[in-house]
């Protein structure tokens, strides 16, 4: 047996602990969100046990035993003296405030969601197959969109479309738009609010995802220049549009390069492909770090297998990466290509033919 070094063995047992730690939290954390825990200590200030039970009508022994359980974490702290505990505000904006850059309560969502895929996803692994997008967890639907909205939200519009050439005045002037795999339409909506005199249709495959961004864009009052359709990305039916734009799903299809060239025939000939991809270097060695470890996860549980599921079952990955997704863009027939922007989760990349 090869000698333990045993600073490396206490350093893994710690590293893991801390893993363990994260992933048994993720019930209390969505307990949290689902609860209103959070959202009551946000807007209150400190409280003992007595008094979050109170506010939020649940049990003060739970109510107890969880504050605790998020005083151990960091997430919330602890006054011994007073005996109430408080939500500081940077966890606040992490875990209590939906819009801010840095919420992320949608990824305990997707933590769930992949637990649940497992079952599934342990006969894919021997026969190669994949699962269906509409087959898996019945919460990932919400859970992609909740994820990515605070990205969206605080970039899409600021920073993102002024990076691209051009693309702003057009949508000012009034542009027309298709939003494709929009998913929950988080996307779609938020462009269409920013740009009321563009007309924006979304277009996804799966038809739960299309119903709801439907009502979606009822509830921000956008219906007048949004519309949504049931369609495939290598199948939509735009023409002579201005702007495609592929929020986070492009390395989930089957059939990219179908994809990209059904894209390069709907545009007008100085149209503008966007396409938003996850943050990824091209190297497995460039990808060895928190963010891209949450991506692999992702990807091998739900992006892998959707994509398998579809002809051609490209499966790109979500770590694909700019030189893997450049050379699916271009044959698609683009002959312009650059990354304009990048965040820690994600890198937007212009597409123009
Ligand atoms: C990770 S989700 C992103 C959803 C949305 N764009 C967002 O950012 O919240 C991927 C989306 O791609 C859609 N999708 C996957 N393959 C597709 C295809 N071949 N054609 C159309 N939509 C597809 C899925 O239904 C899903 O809504």
């Amino acid at each position: 047996m090869k000698a333990i070094d045993e600073t490396k063995l206490n350093q893994f047992v710690g590293q893991l602990l801390g893993d363990l730690g994260g992933a048994l939290s993720v019930p209390l954390v969505r307990l949290g969100d689902r609860l209103g825990l959070y959202q009551a200590l946000h807007a209150e200030g400190p409280m003992t046990p007595a008094e979050l039970a109170a506010r939020t009508n649940i049990a003060e022994r739970y109510a107890r035993e969880w504050l605790s359980h998020q005083a151990a974490s960091g997430y919330l702290s602890y006054d011994a003296k007073t005996g109430k505990f408080s939500l500081p505000p940077e966890q606040a904006m992490v875990l209590a405030d939906q819009d801010s850059p840095v919420y992320l309560q949608g990824g305990f969502d997707l933590a769930v969601t992949m637990m649940e895929n497992q079952a599934l996803l342990e006969p894919a692994f021997r026969s190669g197959k994949g699962v269906g997008w509409g087959e898996q967890s019945q919460c990932l639907f919400c859970a992609a969109g909740r994820f990515f909205r605070p990205g969206y939200l605080n970039h899409l519009v600021q920073s993102w479309l002024p990076a691209l050439d051009q693309v702003v005045a057009k949508l000012e002037q009034g542009a027309t738009v298709a939003d494709v795999g929009c998913g929950h339409g988080f996307s779609t909506v938020i462009l269409a609010k920013a740009f009321p005199r563009s007309t924006f249709i979304g277009y996804d495959f799966h038809a739960g995802s299309v119903e709801q961004a439907r009502a979606h864009a009822r509830e921000h009052g956008v219906t007048a220049n949004t519309r949504f359709e049931v369609a495939l990305a290598s199948e939509f039916p735009g023409k002579d549009l201005d702007l495609v734009t592929f929020f986070d799903c492009l390395h989930d299809m089957g059939d990219p390069v179908g994809a990209a060239r059904h894209v390069r025939q709907a545009l007008k000939p100085d149209g503008t492909w966007m396409i938003v991809e996850p943050a990824a270097g091209d190297r497995l060695d460039d990808n060895l770090n928190p963010v891209s470890r949450l991506y692999y996860a992702a990807s091998t549980m739900i992006c892998v297998p959707t994509s398998l599921d579809q002809p051609v079952g490209a499966a790109l990955g979500a770590q694909a990466g700019l030189k893997a997704l450049s050379a699916v863009i271009s044959e698609g027939g683009f002959r312009n290509l650059r990354k304009a922007a990048q965040t820690p989760f994600n890198m937007i990349l212009e597409a123009r033919p």
